[in-house]
């Protein structure tokens, strides 16, 4: 048994999507990381024994050295909104009721014991539950630089609350006002997800990026029928049109009648209905977001707007609110996802309920986002070595970055795992699979011979801050350190199409139509030239940035191609290991893992059977 004179605080979400575990000692967030990372389940909901296990030994801590364990929000209340859902709507919920049931009265209705088990019963402190909003509020607030600040969280639901702001203010966070369930901004976007034929919970990325090859024309539908926007952004639902109350789907015959047949099945085409519905339900959320942030500026008086909740990965619509939204500043979580819970509890009990102070320094808290397990390179070395790897190591930082840029200019897919993992749902430059976006073939290299996939969305770039306004439409002082925002490309950048790609254009494969390179970056670049960037810093981003810069050296470009380091479905690597693996089983060139390089060249062969054995492992999302 060890003690320790340090003040730990360990914050937990489980048991609804993406458990996670955060852990923040004396103030600082010492790590932080989702479950589906150690046990390679994807959106892993179970209770985050692994993740809990990484934070502590971070830390070098045992569960006996924990002042306080916190659990993102309050299941006793979330059920009661259950039971009284059913009730409200019985007997018609009763299938969804009845599905329900079972999982609550196993787990989570037995969050403690859950978590003293989970802490191998070595943990006998305080346990502590905040809203789910709360967790929300002060994962957006605590974290950021700002001294005070509008709050403004939106999600599906937690407990009752969808939609919540309010104020933060040095060490203490205020909410004043919410909306309730079943009237869900979150719930909206989720319905229109699942209507399009995309799974609920993961597919709304999707849904956001279908939606500039569509054209809003439902828009004022959604407005007259299913949403009631007040002038202050805040909203009733018509419930008769949504099914998640009561039914086991997302929306009912009524939705499916106000837009003409039933939602789209998984497999089939994507019609212009299904566009032109991502539009529209795109429009309206911009529109509710930007009414509310308005009328929070009014009411609050502050320069300053944080965001957190689902619906706060909504990058298109925090880079509406960055251009045309009355705030000076915008900071937002980037686990803003229930994930992020875990983190806004444990920093909720260090400031708010232990009254710590708070002092800011002009710059976030979030480290980057690298706040989950990084590996030496003796471990990365002896893993290559057990293998029989071939692979080579640099003392010399500058020659392996020469080598990775010159490679990528020459147009290698490199898969980079340097440092600690990100935390929360975008890979960062710790766990990311880059290459060049001048590539006309980039995007279609990496999505078929990488992701495995074919997708109508283009990958998103990160570009040094300092060049970020040359390239896109963004002020210079605006930074986007965690692709939470899209901008548009330039003007000067922007390609004039030929004859036959604007005929490609109207081409019903939407994969085509994405593959038509329209500016000199075509792998970054949407249909509507909009890109979802990353800036770059050296500050937060270290070696990443200076493998940017010896890309921009050689190249002259200032931009490179970021997506997630794993194949479709898959967690993002975490490991040496699981980086290998990705790279093997891949058409990726070149790994780096550390201080080592592997080229695929010096790699054994691997039989098609493998390959596909290796991508069988993972559900398609
Ligand atoms: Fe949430």
């Amino acid at each position: 048994m060890t003690t320790s004179s340090r003040r730990a605080i360990l914050g937990i979400s489980a048991f609804y999507h993406d458990s996670a575990a955060a852990l923040v000692v004396d103030g600082d967030i010492v790590a932080a990381a989702q479950e589906e990372r150690f046990t390679r389940i994807r959106h892993d909901h179970d209770f985050p024994k692994k993740a809990i296990d990484y934070c502590l030994a971070e830390a070098k801590m045992q569960p006996e050295d924990v002042s306080y364990v916190v659990f993102y929000d309050k299941p006793l209340k979330k059920f009661d909104r259950i039971l009284e859902t059913y009730f409200a709507y019985a007997p018609s919920g009763f299938w969804s009721f009845k599905k329900a049931l079972p999982l609550w009265l196993k787990e989570k209705l037995h969050v403690p014991r859950g978590i003293r088990k989970g802490l191998q019963g070595r943990y006998n402190g305080k346990l502590c539950f905040t809203d789910h909003h709360q967790s929300h509020a002060a994962s957006a607030f605590f974290p950021s630089p700002y001294e005070e600040a509008a709050i403004l969280c939106a999600d599906g639901v937690g407990e009752w609350a969808t939609t919540t702001w309010g104020v933060g203010q040095g060490n203490t966070i205020h909410l004043k006002g919410a909306i309730s369930f079943p009237h869900s901004l979150g719930l909206l976007y989720s319905a229109f997800t699942y209507f399009t034929g995309f799974k609920v919970n993961s597919g709304e990325y999707k849904l956001m990026g279908l939606a500039p090859y569509g054209e809003p024309i439902y828009a004022d539908l959604i407005k007259k029928h299913l949403i009631d926007i007040k002038p202050d952004g805040s909203y009733r639902m018509a419930m008769e049109y949504f099914n998640y109350c009561d039914g086991l789907t997302m929306t009912g015959a009524k939705f499916a009648e106000l837009f003409g047949g039933p939602a789209r099945k998984a497999e089939a085409d994507i019609s212009k209905r299904e566009m032109d519905l991502a539009a529209s339900v795109q429009a309206v959320t911009e529109e509710v977001m930007l009414k509310t942030a308005q009328h929070l500026h009014k009411t609050t008086k502050m320069k300053n707007l944080v965001l957190a909740g689902g619906v706060a990965l909504n990058c298109v619509a925090n880079g509406k609110l960055v251009r045309e939204g009355p705030f000076e500043n915008i900071w937002i979580q980037p686990a803003a996802g229930d994930a992020g819970g875990a983190l806004g509890a444990a920093l909720f009990v260090w400031y708010q309920l232990l009254e710590n102070e708070r002092k800011c320094n002009g710059k976030d808290f979030q480290k980057g986002s690298y706040l989950g397990p990084s590996y030496t390179n003796e471990e990365t070395k002896a893993y290559f070595d057990t293998k029989k790897c071939k692979y080579h190591s640099f003392d010399n930082e500058q020659e392996l970055l020469d080598l990775v840029a010159k490679r990528m200019d020459e147009g290698a897919v490199v898969g980079w795992s340097y440092g600690r993992m990100e935390f929360g749902p975008r890979s960062l430059g710790a766990r990311s699979i880059i290459g060049d976006p001048r590539n006309v073939k980039m995007q279609s290299i990496m999505n078929l011979k990488i992701k495995y996939r074919e997708s109508f969305r283009p990958f998103a770039p990160c570009v040094l801050k300092e060049k970020a306004h040359e390239i896109f439409v963004i002020d210079e002082k605006t930074e986007s350190p965690y692709m939470l925002l899209v901008a548009p490309v330039r003007d000067e950048y922007r390609k004039k199409l030929t004859e036959e790609e604007q005929a490609a254009m109207k081409d019903p494969d939407l994969r085509k139509r994405v593959n038509v390179p329209r500016s000199d970056f075509p792998a970054i670049t949407h249909v509507d030239y909009s890109a979802r960037l990353q800036t770059v810093d050296e500050e937060r981003h270290g070696r990443f940035y200076r493998l940017m810069k010896a890309f921009e050296k050689r190249t002259g470009c200032p931009v490179i191609v970021n997506t997630s380091f794993n194949v479709r479905g898959e967690p993002i690597v975490n490991t040496p290991a699981e980086a290998y693996n990705c790279f093997l089983h891949t058409e990726m060139d070149v790994l780096v893992v550390g201080d080592c390089v592997l080229l695929k060249e010096e790699q054994p062969k691997l039989e098609a059977s493998e390959q596909k054995q290796y991508l069988q492992q993972f559900a398609l999302d």
